[in-house]
């Protein structure tokens, strides 16, 4: 979808979006207070993305809650496609699927379309995806997924089972729904037009190997919104449960408004960078909502709605107190552009020296999470 200023498909998000407007546009719901409450019924806390509102909307979440009251687990579904490598903002909703596999004791099916961003990417090669299949396959793994509850569905690899079922979707999606949903046109590639179907499958192959229906809830960044939106239809019409979606707000660009994003390198800081690197791009790229003279900081107070270091602190630093600390601080003026940088400098290079350690270590385990068929 596209306002004034900015425009988010599962390719493309640029400008300053809009949420309020998309929840209105897309038909979705906010998540409110009465659903946080009956969340925490089952986990008794509740993951800071959801207190600080990062994860901010659903699709039939309380229709899944209902099912879950009546003793029907539901399984997970995420995923990432490879066309680069992690950066931040891809985490974020991978740790909270984290925090749901432990909470609810659920399966997770991970799709890695290995396909998709050849599709869409002019200059991308399949070696290039092979390549970085194997990167971003690390990094899911280095965030402690339980390799007895984790599937990870490799789309070339899986063809067979995928193809199957992806065909029953194909045939129930028109080229107008495409075409109005994503903008296609006679130009576009028929790889692209027929990609929807595969992204669709994982959210319910659990209930065709099982053949009984299994309820599914799928944590996603917001620009992956419009595939479930038109499959979700789809698959009820095929016999299976809709699937409950819940949507998170994208981790900005190092420059301010719009998403961190693979394709564009200065935009994010990747999860194989190094401390220099950090460093080098947090003090030359991060767009900082500090005043132009430390006199003007001191008397008018910055903008950490705006600020790039404050916003990765919010998405990632679990810690309430830390991250309210700082907000106060900064819009009052006490705290200075300069020593926030150097704070989520800090920050970023211990949250990743643990994260390249497990990155390691999961080199030998790639395989426990690949599913057999
Ligand atoms: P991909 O590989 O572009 O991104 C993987 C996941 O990361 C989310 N994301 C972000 N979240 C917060 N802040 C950001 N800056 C940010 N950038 C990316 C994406 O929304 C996504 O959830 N087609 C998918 C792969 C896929 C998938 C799925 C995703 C296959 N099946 C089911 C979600 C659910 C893709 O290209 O994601």
């Amino acid at each position: 979808m596209a306002g004034k200023d900015f425009k988010v498909t599962p390719w493309e998000v640029s400008g300053e979006v809009d949420y309020d407007r998309i929840i209105k546009d897309f038909g979705i719901q906010k998540i409110d207070e009465v659903l946080l409450n009956r969340i925490k019924k089952y986990t008794k806390d509740i993951h800071y993305t959801l207190r600080r509102k990062i994860f901010f909307a659903h699709r039939d979440f309380n229709l899944l809650l209902d099912k879950y009251e009546k003793g029907e687990k539901f399984f997970l579904y995420t995923g990432r496609a490879p066309s680069g490598m992690v950066h931040l903002g891809h985490l974020v909703p991978w740790m909270f699927t984290k925090w749901l596999q432990d909470k609810f004791n659920c399966d997770l099916w991970f799709q890695f379309p290995d396909e998709e961003k050849f599709l869409f990417k002019e200059k991308l090669t399949l070696e290039d995806t092979e390549k970085y299949l194997k990167e971003n396959m690390l990094d899911v793994i280095a965030l402690g997924f339980d390799p007895k509850k984790t599937k990870f569905l490799i789309d070339t690899l899986h063809a067979k089972l995928l193809y199957k079922q992806a065909v029953r979707v194909a045939k129930k999606i028109t080229f107008s729904t495409v075409k109005a949903t994503f903008g296609f046109g006679g130009e576009t590639n028929i790889g692209a037009i027929f990609y929807t179907a595969m992204q669709a499958v994982p959210a319910f192959l659990p209930s065709v190997l099982t053949g009984r229906n299994i309820p599914c809830l799928v944590p996603l960044g917001f620009d992956q919104d419009p595939h479930f939106r038109i499959s979700r239809d789809v698959i009820v019409k095929l016999g299976y449960y809709n699937p409950a979606i819940i949507h998170c707000r994208f981790m900005p660009s190092l420059q301010g408004p719009g998403k961190m994003s693979a394709s564009i390198v200065e935009s994010g800081i990747y999860t194989t960078d190094d401390p220099k690197t950090v460093e080098m791009k947090i003090k030359k790229h991060a767009f900082s909502g500090g005043q132009p003279t430390i006199e003007e900081h001191r008397k008018k107070g910055g903008n950490p709605d705006i600020d790039s270091c404050y916003q990765i602190l919010n998405y990632l630093e679990p810690d309430d107190k830390k991250v309210t600390k700082i907000y106060n601080d900064y819009k009052s003026g006490k705290l200075l552009t300069g020593k926030l940088k150097e704070i989520t400098i800090e920050f970023i290079n211990k949250f990743l020296k643990e994260h390249q350690k497990k990155r390691e270590q999961a080199r030998k385990l790639v395989d426990k999470y690949i599913y057999k068929d």
